[in-house]
């Protein structure tokens, strides 16, 4: 059983790779219509699933990011599920790997991660808003992390900048959460678990397929009752 209508409409960003790729192909496989944004305007491994709709869009670029959901609009009367899936840490805008302390960075490079993980989702869902609020109980879905929390980044993540953008992530999900309550939409955020992808690595515990199966069983039994939550990927509580 699950509280989702039948054929979703799915946004989903950063869904040319990693977890975003795994989630559009497991939504699509099961007849969901999905859009996929990737930075690349030919992501092959995205087009092979033949979604319903590829957009391009860099969220560190909000006419990007205007543009495409407009794009989107006049290819959609509405959507059901957004997905914020795309993200950053600090070594994808020239941090050292070993040197993403608080004392590491520079003023923009640090800034940079945050524009990407938590500026870029919410303007995403800002201009998803129309097509949101005339989806079906509507869901969005803010892909965070664990070194988001403040419980768990006081002992362990070594990337500054990812675990603040986490963080500001989590207070853009209660703050958006709060502000479409009454409209019907549904807002969380979720730790996707550590899971073996370009940004995970290899000693990751989790598959693609595992985290993203799961994730996607949680989010068909989400109801606006769960609206503000930081779940894991197995529908339990995240501490913020
Ligand atoms: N893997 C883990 O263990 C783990 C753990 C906790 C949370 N997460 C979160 O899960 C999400 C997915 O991560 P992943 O492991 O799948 O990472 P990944 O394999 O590195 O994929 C990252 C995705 O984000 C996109 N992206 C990067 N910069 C972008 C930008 N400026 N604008 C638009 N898209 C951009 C990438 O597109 P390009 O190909 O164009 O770079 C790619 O599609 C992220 O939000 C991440 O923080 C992952």
């Amino acid at each position: 059983m699950t509280n989702r209508p039948a054929s979703q409409r799915v946004l989903i960003t950063g869904a040319n790779r990693g977890l975003g790729l795994e989630l559009a192909r497991i939504l699509i496989e099961r007849g969901d219509r999905v859009w996929g944004t990737a930075r690349s305007p030919q992501p092959a491994a995205l087009a092979a699933l033949a979604p319903e709709g590829i957009l391009t869009m860099d969220l560190a670029e909000e006419p990007q990011i205007v543009a495409a959901m407009s794009k989107l609009a006049d290819r959609t009367d509405g959507l059901d599920l957004l997905i914020n899936c795309a993200g950053i840490d600090a070594r994808a805008v020239g941090a050292a790997p070993a040197a993403r302390g608080p004392f590491d960075l520079d003023g923009d490079t640090f800034t940079a991660v945050t524009r990407v993980n938590a500026t870029g989702p919410m303007l995403v869902t800002r201009e998803a808003l129309p097509l949101l609020r005339a989806g079906d109980r509507a869901t969005v879905l803010n892909i965070s992390s664990q070194l988001g929390s403040m419980e768990v980044a006081a002992t362990s993540g070594n990337d500054t900048a990812y675990c603040v953008s986490k963080a500001a992530l989590n207070m853009v999900t209660v703050k958006t959460a709060a502000a479409l309550k009454d409209e019907a939409i549904t807002v969380v955020a979720m730790h996707p678990g550590w899971v073996r992808t370009d940004m995970g690595g290899d000693a990751a515990p989790l598959s693609s397929v595992e985290s993203a199966t799961s994730i996607i069983d949680v989010v068909d039994q989400l109801t606006l009752a769960d609206s503000g939550r930081f779940l894991r990927w197995d529908g339990t509580e995240h501490p913020w």
